[in-house]
């Protein structure tokens, strides 16, 4: 009997499952917030544009970018198909960034959310939060794990070092990104859904 040998970490799956974890924290803080705060809070928009900036850029520009640019082609290089899982990942990033758009709207009026406003939010936050809760359990429990079953072990050494250099490139940027998901999540959050609540969506998934 071939004895069974685990394949090497990686560097780069493991930094995107830590990145779920901040992301989940703020998703859970950003309903948080709209079901609880927004409507008390005379700093209701300035709060959310806090939101925005960090799911703006930790998760749409860094996160989704690392996924979009190196870990998604890498896989599609490996045979898998484009209208797989990747395909439905790639389309619930766009309708993510589509959401976002409309919480930024809401950050450039004057004065405290209106009662329309603030069930406006809750709204908006229930769906986002939804797409992003379903989303990272679906590439924690499915995307990740073919991507370690796919690639080489080579290639998974390649994908890592490209990402050390995504990350050096985001320096202290990234760091101070997190912090604030983090920090967001410490004054509005609660703690997330658990991950095994994973709904089949995605055709393929
Ligand atoms: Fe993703
Ligand atoms: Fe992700």
């Amino acid at each position: 009997m071939e004895p069974v040998v685990d394949p090497p970490p990686s560097v780069l799956l493991g930094s995107l499952r830590r990145q779920h974890e901040t992301i989940l924290l703020a998703t859970g803080a950003l309903r948080s917030f709209a079901d609880r705060h927004a409507s008390r809070a005379p700093e209701a928009r300035k709060i959310l544009g806090y939101f925005v900036l960090f799911f703006r850029q930790f998760l749409d520009q860094w996160h989704h970018g690392i996924e979009e640019r190196l870990l998604f082609p890498a896989m599609v290089d490996a045979g898998v198909p484009e209208s797989g899982p990747m395909g439905c990942m790639l389309r619930e990033h766009d309708d993510g960034r589509l959401q976002l758009d409309a919480f930024a709207a809401m950050t450039s009026g004057v004065g405290p959310l209106s009662e329309r406003e603030v069930l406006v939010l809750r709204e908006l936050a229930g769906r986002y939060a939804q797409l992003l809760e379903h989303h990272v359990a679906v590439e924690n429990q499915t995307v990740f794990p073919l991507a370690r079953r796919v690639l080489l072990p080579e290639q998974l050494a390649a994908l890592d070092a490209s990402t050390d250099e995504v990350a050096a490139a985001w320096g202290q940027t990234g760091l101070d990104l997190q912090e604030l998901g983090e920090t967001l999540a410490g004054r509005f959050g609660v703690l997330p859904p658990l991950l095994g609540e994973e709904a089949a969506r995605c055709p393929g998934a």
